[in-house]
């Protein structure tokens, strides 16, 4: 794809007249400047790295976390992302910026939000994108460490009129710090219209330390009055779930109301709640009057090893998509921190809803992608493993559709070198009815496995995304998805399929990206 072009250069900065809210330009703002010089000295260096990806965001330099801003506005997608390109010297976040007509092919915009004042000296948080009547309006977190050290926590809001450049509200922030009972762990806010009022949900924490989701509403997007709590840790219903929730989103998909945040303090469970931090939903209606969402069980979203802070937005043609990031907070162990750049994005996926379950899909434009179309249909595998002619490579898109009478296991063997030392194993195993996802040999830094249950129906469908070191996974057309990032020797290129225990039959379509 290569659309993911490099920041400004100093030169272009200094000749460039961005203008922020207070009068600041950004070309006398010395920490830009530093990021900016910094970012171009690296650039070398992170672009040599084998582990750069084809067909996934990722930053130009330094850091990348949550998904932000996503919206499609005149056509035209949007999506930011919390971007430190002076990783791992400085915390301050700022707003990373890249449009696309098609949600695969994106361009880098200027960076739209940096830590300029008073209200965000330690990072622009995580927030979100709304159409305010044609005005392109982005809610966010302004984070800041007071002379004490100690933590304060502002909403604030930044408008555009070109969909590039964007101006900090004079009266910013809209809101100051959190309300009584909770600590100031309050960020996140995503921001939509019900019944021609504007809500808010923020993620916080009560003085308990349990993680909360709160709900506010606004006329304007300026004055904002809380309701109450959407949901909290702080039921046995959800067995304390968490001293944190990060990241909420509220949406309605398929005529149910959905929760979906990012709980911090989850015990794992078995097959479930093995990442460090979690992410997944509650499913219910909300009572706009109240505040409060009737829930069932909480769901996890995603049953990878990398998958947090995932953002939605309805698009014009009525789908909800949703993108996420494809880390996990504190967990920096990759071999491309010493090549100065960290994190990607997922790509682009489509929700709906089945048996009150989200389902998640690629968006029907990672079509545009596929290049060199291979097919097999009918393979039949008989206590064996195979390797099939074109089916080799490091990026990627492959579907296979298994079916049997009688096998114990069968699956795929990704990224295998030659005497498949190095391997990622995907598979199932029809008496346990899981389906398992193994990197203990997939190459450098990340090792474990996941599993996750799966009906044994007789027949299986696998689709896969590999690009260089990122790995996704959707398990039948959105039922399960696991997203990871794996990190193989640049000739571990082998793919084999195997059977073990009977006889499994298979059709194949494999695209080049
Ligand atoms: C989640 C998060 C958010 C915060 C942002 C800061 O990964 O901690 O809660 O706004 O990252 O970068």
């Amino acid at each position: 794809m290569g659309a993911i072009s490099l920041l400004l250069t100093l030169d272009e900065v200094e000749n460039k007249q961005f203008e922020f809210g207070g009068g600041i330009m950004i070309k006398n703002n010395e920490l830009t400047k530093n990021l900016i010089k910094t970012s171009s000295e690296l650039n070398e260096k992170v672009n040599g790295d084998y582990y750069r990806l084809k067909y996934h965001l990722m930053p130009s330099v330094g850091f990348l976390n949550d998904p932000n801003g996503f919206i499609q506005f005149n056509g035209e997608y949007h999506l930011f992302y919390q971007f430190n390109p002076l990783y791992p010297k400085d915390k301050r976040v700022c707003w990373a910026h890249v449009k696309s007509p098609d949600l695969v092919h994106w361009s880098m915009l200027p960076t739209a939000l940096y830590p300029s004042e008073w209200y965000e000296t330690h990072g622009c948080y995580s927030g979100c994108a709304v159409n305010n009547n044609g005005e392109f309006t982005l809610i966010y977190t302004g984070n800041v460490k007071n002379k004490l050290g100690k933590r304060e926590t502002y909403q604030c809001i930044a408008q555009s009129n070109d969909g590039e450049n964007f101006v900090k509200y004079k009266n910013n922030p809209v809101i100051s710090n959190a309300p009584e009972g909770y600590t100031t762990h309050f960020r996140d806010p995503k921001v939509w219209k019900h019944d021609g009022l504007w809500y808010m949900s923020l993620g916080t924490q009560t003085e308990k330390e349990e993680g909360v989701v709160l709900l506010y509403s606004s006329q304007d997007l300026l004055v904002w009055n809380k309701i109450g709590e959407i949901a909290g840790a702080n039921t046995k219903k959800l067995n304390y779930l968490g001293y944190m929730w990060e990241c909420p989103n509220l949406f309605k998909l398929d005529g149910k109301d959905i929760l979906l945040f990012c709980p911090q303090g989850v015990e794992p469970n078995g097959d479930l709640y093995n990442n460090r931090y979690q992410c997944g939903y509650l499913l219910g209606k909300l009572n706009y009057k109240m505040g409060k969402l009737s829930y069932g069980d909480f769901t996890e979203l995603d049953r990878g090893f990398e998958f947090y802070a995932p953002q939605v937005s309805r698009d014009e043609k009525g789908r909800l998509l949703l993108v996420g990031w494809m880390g996990i907070p504190e967990e920096e162990d990759s071999p491309t921190v010493k090549n100065n750049w960290l994190h990607c994005l997922t790509i682009v996926r489509e929700l709906h809803l089945e048996n009150d379950k989200i389902y998640q899909n690629p968006v029907e434009e990672m079509k545009l992608l596929r290049t060199n179309e291979t097919k097999y249909e009918n393979v039949v595998i008989n206590n064996e493993q195979i390797r099939l002619n074109n089916i080799y490579g490091d990026c990627f898109e492959l579907v296979c559709d298994f079916s049997w009478e009688n096998v114990l296991e069968f699956g795929i063997k990704l990224r295998c070198d030659d005497e498949e030392k190095q391997k990622t194993l995907l598979y199932y195993n029809t008496k346990e009815e899981k389906i398992i996802l193994d990197r203990c040999k997939s190459g450098l830094s990340k090792t474990g496995v996941r599993k996750c249950k799966i009906v044994n129906r007789k027949k299986l469908s696998i689709r896969l995304f590999m690009d260089k070191s990122s790995l996704e996974i959707f398990i039948n057309k959105g039922e399960e998805t696991f997203s990871s990032r794996i990190y193989p020797k640049e000739d571990s290129k082998n793919i084999f399929f195997y059977a073990q225990g009977g006889i499994v039959n298979l059709n194949i379509k494999y695209w080049n990206i």
